[in-house]
């Protein structure tokens, strides 16, 4: 996804551009490059297709006191070094997030008045613009232009008329300003910036911003000057590094221990049977109201949001629907006022994701966001948002937020259980109890991840998996599908066990290993049936079973892979575990590219 820096102030801009751009890299990208202005007053630009290192291979040191850089993932024309941002017009310099959905439209008016375009890019249309209504005030040209487009933007703006000074804008797609010592930056996500300061501040939509090396104005797109608050990042950039472990997955994989304790720390009331959720802003009155629950999210987020619907009919006894945003966006959603929608991202800037939360408040309902990401985009359009505490994420496949976003969807559901009488509070101890000692469970997985490496490479040769899972391990099969196929390649199915054989049973053979989420609990007796069928079409089965189940359905299966004992309602938070441990393994014994699949990005920040 693309990412914007800027820097002004006296330090060596090339290289906090690039060093910044690095921090970017994890949010995945196809080409880069920066427009600075040298100390002769001349804009310079650079940009290339491909890595940041071949960026900096062709950057010569120049001495500089502000520059935009950019990393981009193609969205309007192919990855090309032609297409790579900043995409100038005369004195003008622009690098640019986000889709100007007008462009069309601006680029056909601009070339009959004469504008000559380069690139296919959207955001050449935004320099062309920017160039047509400038006269002496770089801020106003840039308002101007900004008020003929249609679509979401993050910009950096240069013009090396104005060389001590930079302007920003945002609508829709993040962007933050970080304040130095006599020197000031502009970014689109905390991590580019943190090794240079820790005092941000956040840009709201339709905001822009003129930075100079000792002062930061952000204005409306009135020109009204807007006060903003300054906020002080507590992550320390060791936390967004890999501590050792040769993939950002794999240390994300081992910090669940942590992070799932992070999401429960000081949430967990056992004394009283309940969740404090002081920061949720819903009394129990309104919690009884609500009729019923819309989830919206996508990706690994909507399979989390999948076993929120069986936690809130199963715990709480309310109606629960799940929908991904790139449909419920487009769909004719039946919703009131009585209707609470959660949205789950861990990013909280995933387009889809936003533009269903919009449509949904136009029908009058709440909207509940459980984030990751303090400050982002999310917080800021949801009624009420609640955080998953997992920490900065960076290795593109989620991992330690899945299984936080799993621990919040519990830890809501009880809540909303005893808000609504449907659950005592002895059955709330028991399970709050249960999920203290989960992150000690992981532990225990952990500590034999070795097995998990040996299973991987056992079937590494397969060319399909099969996941399957029945009730409340539905969403992990799926789940577990998700995460092998976009780090290893290797094409993946999760079904629910029983559909089988409503038509896939057609595919099971010899060759394709079958993952069964089996753990303990009311449908066991069923997925056992399940796994009989498949072993019966001669698919080798890989169970992930309760530990206390290892002997009886070693008869069954070819690999087993045992779990801690906990609560069943609780099983999908280990399983978790054991899926991504397999995944990761089964990517690492094929070398891929773990941490940055090919065509992913972590933000998905675009439709
Ligand atoms: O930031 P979000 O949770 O909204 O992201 C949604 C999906 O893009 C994301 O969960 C994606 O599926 C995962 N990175 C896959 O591991």
């Amino acid at each position: 996804m693309c990412g914007i820096v800027g820097y002004i102030g006296d330090g060596d801009t090339v290289n906090i551009l690039l060093e910044s751009l690095r921090k970017l890299e994890y949010r995945g990208y196809d080409s880069a490059g920066m427009a600075i202005i040298d100390d002769k007053g001349k804009a310079r630009i650079f940009k290339n297709e491909g890595e940041i290192s071949e960026l900096e291979a062709i950057v010569p040191e120049i001495s500089s006191h502000v520059g935009i850089g950019h990393t981009r993932w193609a969205t309007h024309g192919r990855p090309t070094t032609q297409n790579a941002h900043p995409h100038c017009s005369g004195n003008i310099c622009v690098v640019h997030n986000g889709i100007i959905e007008n462009y069309q439209e601006l680029k056909s008016e601009l070339i009959s008045e004469g504008f000559v375009f380069i690139s296919d890019t959207d955001t050449e249309v935004l320099a062309h613009l920017i160039n047509k209504y400038y006269s002496d005030d770089l801020g106003l040209a840039v308002g101007t232009a900004l008020g003929h487009v249609r679509g979401s933007y993050a910009i950096g703006v240069l013009s090396n008329e104005h060389p001590d000074e930079l302007i920003a804008a945002r609508k829709d797609s993040p962007l933050i300003i970080g304040l130095g010592k006599d020197e000031n930056f502009i970014a689109s996500d905390i991590p580019a910036i943190l090794k240079y300061t820790n005092r941000i501040i956040y840009i709201d939509n339709l905001e822009l911003i003129s930075v100079k090396q000792g002062s930061v104005r952000v204005f409306d797109m009135e020109g009204n000057p807007v006060e903003k608050e300054e906020h002080i990042i507590e992550w320390d950039l060791e936390a967004a590094e890999k501590a050792g472990y040769p993939h950002f997955m794999l240390k994300e994989i081992h910090e669940q221990t942590r992070s799932i304790h992070e999401t429960m720390t000081g949430r967990l009331h056992e004394l009283e049977g309940d969740v404090n959720f002081g920061e949720l802003g819903l009394d129990r009155n309104e919690i009884r109201q609500f009729q019923r629950i819309e989830i919206i999210a996508c990706g690994t987020s909507y399979n989390a949001g999948l076993l929120g619907k069986y936690l809130f009919e199963g715990l709480a006894g309310i109606h629960t629907d799940v929908d991904t945003g790139s449909e419920f966006r487009y769909s004719s959603p039946v919703l009131a006022p009585s209707t609470l929608v959660i949205a789950i991202t861990q990013s909280g800037e995933t387009a889809d994701t936003l533009a269903a939360v919009r449509e949904a408040a136009s029908y009058g309902c709440r909207t509940l966001a459980i984030t990751n990401v303090v400050g982002s985009t999310i917080s800021r359009d949801a009624s009420h948002t609640i955080y998953t505490r997992a920490g900065p994420e960076i290795g593109v496949a989620a991992t330690k937020s899945f299984t936080s976003q799993l621990v919040m969807l519990y830890l809501l559901a009880i809540h909303f259980a005893r808000a609504r009488s449907m659950m005592d509070a002895d059955r709330a101890r028991m399970l709050l109890s249960e999920l203290r000692k989960i992150p000690g469970h992981v532990s225990r997985i952990l500590e034999d991840a070795g097995t998990i490496h040996e299973c991987a490479s056992m079937f590494v040769k397969a060319k399909d998996y099969f996941f399957i899972g029945r009730n409340i391990n539905y969403p992990v099969a799926l789940e577990g599908a998700l995460k092998l196929k976009e780090i290893s390649y290797i094409h993946a199915e999760g079904y629910a066990a029983g559909e089988l054989k409503h038509g896939p049973l057609a595919l099971i053979s010899k060759d394709v290993p079958v993952v069964a989420i089996a753990p303990q609990g009311h449908t066991y007796d069923k997925i056992l049936s399940n796994i009989k069928e498949v072993t019966a079409r001669d698919a080798s089965v890989i169970a992930i079973v309760d530990c206390d189940d290892y002997c009886e359905i070693e008869k069954f299966a070819d690999f087993v892979i045992p779990i801690p004992k906990t609560d069943e309602m609780l099983t999908p938070l280990l399983s978790s575990v054991v899926i991504q441990l397999l995944a990761y393994y089964t990517a690492l014994e094929l070398k891929c590219s773990i941490d940055k699949p090919r065509n992913l990005a972590k933000s998905v920040t675009v439709e």
